[in-house]
């Protein structure tokens, strides 16, 4: 089965039962992996609607937008950076660990930044893939069984039909947001979604990196089909 074909049975099954939010373990096989690198793919929670760009399935990355600075968006065709959950054991236990990715020659640690609007909560805000350490706290949850999901505060996630100033008028992103709400405030352009990890291999670092993964920890992620 094709990771197409997997998806596609991931959204017939999804019309078949309610639309209510629901864990993504309820669709992805529930034997999970385990792995220190993964992609982060998007499952469709709740009704799926019909936007200009892919979601279902698609890979979170980045959409440059300035030196060091991208806006998290996924991508169902282009390459997909390899993730991985940093920090000590104390940090995973204490849930202050951050995600990053390697960017650039020599690579250097780009990390994942999940922000919050401090004043008002429930406006969605775009996440980030920039040079540095990411958010701490944006952690891959361990469940008993079956893959974990992304994880911020008590932060739910949207894939919005969006531009970017720096890209013009008619190129369209699935531009990846996060807000503290429900479904009931997600705009009429987006869709609710959860980032659920796909086991990859991390590559080895070239002498010279600036990016470390020595403190790469393993996740609960599931294998792609
Ligand atoms: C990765 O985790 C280690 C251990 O907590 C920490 O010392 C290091 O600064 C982290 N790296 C980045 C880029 O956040
Ligand atoms: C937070 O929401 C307020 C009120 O809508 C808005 O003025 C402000 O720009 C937002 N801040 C961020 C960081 O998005
Ligand atoms: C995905 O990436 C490819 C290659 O960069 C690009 O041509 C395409 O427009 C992107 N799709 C979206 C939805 O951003």
């Amino acid at each position: 089965m094709t990771t197409t074909t997997f998806f596609a049975a991931l959204l017939g099954a999804a019309s078949l039962v309610s639309a209510a939010p629901r864990p993504a373990t309820a669709f992805i096989r529930p034997e999970a992996g385990v792995s220190n690198g993964f992609k982060l793919v998007a499952n469709v929670i709740g009704a799926p609607k019909a936007l200009s760009v892919p979601v279902q399935g698609a890979f979170l990355g980045g959409a440059h937008v300035g030196a060091g600075l991208s806006i998290a968006a996924l991508n169902l065709t282009s390459p997909s950076p390899i993730f991985y959950q940093n920090g000590t054991a104390e940090a995973i236990a204490d849930g202050t660990s951050n995600i990053l990715t390697d960017g650039g020659t020599p690579p250097f640690p780009e990390g994942l930044r999940v922000l919050l609007n401090a004043t008002a909560p429930s406006n969605p805000v775009e996440a980030q893939i920039n040079a540095g350490i990411g958010t701490p706290g944006v952690t891959i949850t361990k469940p008993v069984a079956g893959p974990g999901i992304l994880k911020y505060e008590s932060a739910s996630f949207i894939a919005c039909d969006e531009t970017l100033a720096y890209y013009g008028p008619s190129w369209h992103f699935a531009i990846v947001k996060a807000f503290e709400g429900t479904a009931a405030v997600v705009p009429d352009n987006c869709v609710l979604i959860e980032l659920v990890p796909q086991c990859a291999t991390l590559p080895d670092l070239p002498e010279g990196s600036l990016s470390s993964h020595e403190y790469a920890n393993e996740v609960a992620c599931y294998e792609q089909l």
